[in-house]
């Protein structure tokens, strides 16, 4: 009898262990969502979006497919940089509802197979924070709270260093009679790290959360928590483009990136490591919010040989950074994919992101012509996609005047069109009704841009017409076939204005073919798979500007490709 249900038991066994380790890896080949929660989608047409919005549209966020959605801040906050100040963690900001709002949200995902990734923010809290109000009254428990410092002789801030958001990284306290620092608004103190008790209550912080159902953090500017214990100068950077006030003037080695900020990073992986072991739902994730080095953005993923961990994954921002409309070629953008994957050591995951709510919209940077060719892009690397709320079917940057701004980085005339980043904060386009069905018609927050009526999700839902939602909609499925999902990855610039993405596992290959359009002639070019010697290969996926049918075969030694048209074939060989 035991003998013949050993079979049996081992392949229980293998299940439950196959089972149990995909359910720990789920993040691996995620899809995230970034959800900018105010401009989502307002359910009770006050003019700001909500939690019930974001909840009223889980069906759309599983319909196109992705696994995890990350909200930016939800917590109580004044609102002075968008909810990165916050001045409660255990509340949720009246704007967006409540806490019970938000279980119901975790809940409810948890029931489509969404994953709930929350904005953390470490570095600083808002001034009207409990803590920096004790603190600037030097209450014994919060004197050393955040970081403090006397004025130099002649009164001035105790050294050179400059803000994010320009100007003195240092503001005068008239109670205290010492500076504070500020790495971004003055409304947003930094937090002293240096002080133990700081550092036990953001960990309370996270367990309360993850205790909620959070299945992770985005942890925001973390190479800022810590800074040099002497408050050196820092040093010029000489960079012709900064002025004096600008962040750029100086090189940024006291304040960002200390070596404390990789021990940090790993208690936290220890401290959620250990809540996914002991709590079922799988492995709770942190992905580190990092501008800086490739080699320091990595260096947050932890140790190269796994002996210290930090987190899941650190944002790839480099085609945020690295690709410029019309002056990238198609070798500079295999030159970054190699970079990144070249730098990063074979243990982790890697990650690619194209947006979010600090940046130009991809339309609008990259051009309208190129969505889908990016798109296809970033779903068809290896590891992780990361999609910014409205990429999915196109949407472009809104129209905001200086007056209706409300970007603390950019209150100055002079700098607002090139550095708000309020354009790319517009409220979603639903659909062609009033503010595109973002509310019933109560003023939003920010305008919504007059492009809601030719670019929105509903003109896009019909499954038999293609569009960028339909695309979108069939990259998050193409994916998740082995050759994308586990393959070797290839990239060729076959020329300067055609990229290629090769995936393949064994004689099976999915290819990306995209045609910038940015360089060489403005007509067809005629272009080629390399390394393929199967003479047909099958259309699997186009752009919508594509003359090609989805189905047909075609040659992939040679066949034409449009400019910004794109291509996702099958071939065997
Ligand atoms: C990074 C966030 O993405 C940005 O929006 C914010 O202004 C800063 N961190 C400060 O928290």
């Amino acid at each position: 009898m035991f003998t013949k249900l050993l079979p049996f038991s081992l392949f229980l066994i293998f299940l439950l262990i196959t089972l149990c380790r995909s359910d720990e890896d789920w993040w691996k080949h995620a899809v995230f969502y970034q959800v900018y929660p105010r401009s989502f989608k307002d359910s009770n047409n006050d003019g700001n979006g909500d939690l019930s919005g974001v909840i009223e549209k889980l069906s759309h966020l599983k319909d196109a497919g992705v696994n995890g959605v990350w909200l930016s801040p939800i917590m109580k906050s004044p609102q002075v940089d968008a909810g990165y100040d916050i001045s409660d963690y255990y509340a949720i900001d009246d704007l967006y509802g409540n806490m019970d709002d938000l279980k119901k949200l975790i809940e409810k995902a948890h029931e489509m197979g969404l994953k709930i990734i929350l904005d953390f923010v470490p570095n600083h809290t808002s001034n009207e924070h409990q803590w920096f109000k004790e603190s600037e009254n030097k209450s014994d428990e919060y004197k050393d709270y955040y970081v403090w410092k006397d004025a130099k002789d002649d009164g001035s801030p105790p050294n050179n260093w400059i803000s994010v958001f320009r100007g003195s990284a240092w503001k005068w306290s008239d109670k205290r009679k010492q500076f504070y620092l500020h790495h971004f608004a003055e409304q947003q103190p930094d937090l002293n790290y240096r002080n133990p008790k700081v550092r036990e209550d953001m960990k309370k912080v996270l367990l309360y959360y993850l205790d909620l159902g959070a299945d992770g953090f985005r942890v925001d500017a973390f190479p800022f928590v810590f800074e040099d214990e002497q408050f050196r100068d820092e040093p010029r950077t000489f960079k012709s483009s900064a002025g004096e006030n600008d962040y750029g003037y100086l090189n940024h080695i006291y304040t960002n990136n200390l070596p404390e900020t990789y021990d940090l990073l790993s208690e936290w992986r220890h401290l959620l490591d250990e809540y996914s072991k002991n709590h079922e739902g799988g492995a709770r994730i942190l992905m580190t919010e990092a501008c800086a080095d490739l080699e320091q953005v990595i260096r947050y993923y932890g140790n190269e040989d796994g002996s210290k961990l930090g987190a899941h994954f650190s944002f790839n921002f480099l085609f945020i950074s690295d690709i410029h409309k019309n002056i990238s070629t198609a070798h500079d953008i295999v030159r970054i994919i190699y970079s990144w994957q070249n730098a990063l050591p074979s243990i982790f995951t890697s990650n690619w992101v194209l947006g979010n709510h600090d940046n130009r919209r991809i339309p609008t940077r990259l051009g309208v012509e190129n969505i889908d060719s990016f798109n296809m892009l970033v779903q068809l690397l290896p590891g992780i996609a990361v999609t910014y709320n409205g990429e999915e079917f196109g949407q472009e940057d809104g129209e905001v005047t200086y007056e209706q701004g409300n970007d603390p980085s950019s209150r100055n005339r002079s700098i607002f069109e090139s550095t708000s980043r309020d354009f790319e904060r517009t409220p979603i386009h639903w659909d062609d009704t009033t503010n595109g069905g973002f509310n019933d018609g109560a003023k939003p927050w920010l305008p919504v841009s007059s492009k809601y009526k030719e670019v929105n999700l509903a003109s896009q839902l019909d499954e038999s017409k293609l569009s960028h939602y339909q695309i979108y909609k069939k990259l998050t499925q193409k994916r998740k076939e082995d050759p994308a999902r586990i393959g070797s990855t290839d990239a060729w610039a076959i020329s300067d204005d055609v990229v290629v993405l090769k995936r393949s596992i064994e004689s099976k290959h999915i290819v990306l073919v995209f045609k910038l359009g940015w360089h060489g002639k403005m007509e067809e070019e005629s272009v080629y798979i390399p390394s393929i010697k199967a003479k047909e290969a099958t259309v699997a996926l186009t752009s919508v500007n594509s003359a090609y049918k989805i189905g047909s075969i075609i040659n992939p030694q040679q066949f034409k490709l449009q400019p910004h048209e794109s291509l996702i074939l099958d071939i065997s060989s």
